[in-house]
């Protein structure tokens, strides 16, 4: 057996709420993201509602999926909103000159969007045009979603189909201006965001800037130097290459165990950068009130082989299923600056929690992981220190403590160790508890992956393993295993 794994959770005081919205998702126009994977349109033989895949809707509903992001990405400064209103035989067909210069039918457009997140229950995040677009496009689209006046934008939404506005919860202005959309450099960006704002005016959103690719901390301080005052919030996208190589960032499945440790180590570089966008932020920001937006996040690997080019297709294992744990336990760390997060990205495209094939659906073991996390969505932080063995340059052992709505204190606990269970014993401070209820999520391989035509290989399972007695909580993690543990 390994070292022991030794903590002290104490259940007796409490940290900042994690708002929900860290669990949200991203779906952009991009492959089979959202066409084929979401939509497949009312004359589909896939069974579905108003075009909507009804076996996506059902297991995004089962998610609670509490905000999604559209049109994208890279995509969103490319996209023109006008190609996707109005009856949808006579829309354009576009090239999505991004993403493999896929033909767009414009199908799934801002009337489909808003009623999509309606049928999941998600709030929304829009993001606007900054790069091939106009703030007065801009601000047009925006009236046309929102305005409760009997303008002709306004009247037009009705036309096609909408009579009350609807609530835009989130709005981007541009993405990824420093790469895809626009290689800017800060200071240009952060003029261009601020005559965006100016004309757009959202009255209830909250804006989202357009914020550092990785590490760029001159970004996060330009930024909050010249535009501060005009947003809500600034994103910060990282993936996650198993290499660290854009050129080659490894395979999906078939990898060895250095590769294993590899993603972790990459994974973790993402502590960092929370802690010093974090800090930047608050030599503008002391009380915390603009909120860091890791508005897209996951892993990035190969495509999938004879997969178009383009489309961002991968398969997705349990390695990816821990990834995203140890990431949502860093998002739990910084619950208070971390209040929006976005993975990239929903359905068959990059760390997806849904995979299609025709008229088949497979949940993915990051499905599952967002499953398991459930009970974090609104939940009070509890403080949990581990005093875990190495494994590579990272903690064997990763793990938080919340206290849910539902008053039960949940634990999360990740071994990254692909070989050995690890033995943890953890001091609870607080009330004397004696119930302990739990779920596992491991594999056979570490990557164990569920297939379209094969019974699931990756799902949660009830997990006995652990005890309360007197004021400690004893348990053993099987190797390369998630246990989300209840206790009350
Ligand atoms: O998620 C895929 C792409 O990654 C997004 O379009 C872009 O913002 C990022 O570079």
């Amino acid at each position: 057996a390994s070292a022991q794994t030794a903590g002290r959770l104490q259940m007796d005081q409490s940290g900042p709420v994690i708002a929900p919205e860290v669990y949200g998702q991203f779906m952009e126009q991009l492959g089979t993201g959202i066409d084929e994977g979401v939509w497949v349109g009312p004359d589909s033989a896939i069974p579905n509602t108003h075009g909507f895949r009804n076996d996506v809707v059902a297991a995004l509903k089962a998610l609670d999926v509490p905000v999604v992001r559209w049109p994208g990405g890279c995509y969103a400064d490319i996209y023109h909103w006008r190609n996707g209103v109005g009856p949808r035989a006579e829309r354009p067909v576009t090239l999505n000159r991004w993403w493999g210069n896929k033909e767009e039918n414009n199908a799934f457009g801002t009337h489909e969007f808003f009623e999509f997140a309606e049928l999941i229950g998600a709030k929304t995040y829009l993001s606007i045009n900054l790069g091939t677009g106009t703030p007065g496009e801009a601000a047009d689209w925006i009236e046309y979603i929102t305005s409760p006046s009997g303008s002709r934008l306004a009247q037009e939404r009705r036309a096609n189909g909408r009579e009350k506005p609807w609530k835009i919860d989130y709005l981007g202005v541009g993405n990824e201006p420093w790469g895809c959309g626009g290689r800017m450099r800060p200071a240009y960006y952060a003029d261009l965001f601020r005559q965006y704002v100016g004309f757009v005016k959202p009255n209830d959103s909250i804006v989202v800037a357009a914020g550092p690719d990785a590490t760029n901390y001159d970004w996060t301080r330009t930024l909050m130097t010249v535009a501060g005052k005009d947003f809500d919030a600034l994103s910060l996208h990282y993936y996650t290459l198993p290499t660290g190589d854009w050129t080659t960032k490894g395979p999906a499945l078939g990898f060895d165990e250095a590769q294993w440790r590899a993603t972790f180590e990459q994974t973790y570089r993402m502590a960092d950068m929370l802690r010093e966008h974090d800090a930047i932020m608050d030599e503008t920001d002391p009380a915390g009130a603009k909120i860091l937006a890791v508005d897209e996040w996951g892993a990035w690997y190969d495509p999938t082989p004879g997969s178009p080019g383009g489309w961002l297709q991968q398969q997705n294992s349990l390695r990816d299923a821990l990834l995203a744990a140890v990431n949502f336990n860093m998002f739990h760390r910084h619950a208070d600056r971390v209040r929006l997060a976005n993975v990239a990205q929903m359905v068959n495209v990059l760390q997806a929690m849904i995979l299609t094939d025709g008229e088949k659906m497979v949940l993915t073991p990051t499905y599952y992981a967002f499953q398991m996390y459930r009970p974090f969505q609104g939940a009070t932080v509890l403080p949990l220190s581990l005093e875990a063995p190495s494994y590579g340059t990272v903690k064997v052992v990763d793990g938080t403590a919340a206290r849910g709505t539902d008053g039960k204190v949940h634990l999360a606990l990740v071994n990254l160790d692909p070989r050995n269970a690890q033995p943890v014993s953890i001091d609870l401070d607080g009330a004397q508890l004696g119930a302990v209820t739990g779920q596992v999520l491991t594999a056979g391989q570490m990557d164990g992956h569920n297939g379209f035509d094969t019974a699931p290989v990756v799902q949660p399972a009830p997990f006995r393993d652990a005890r309360v007695s007197g004021r400690r909580l004893t348990t053993t993690l099987p190797a390369k295993s998630l246990v989300v543990l209840t206790l009350e």
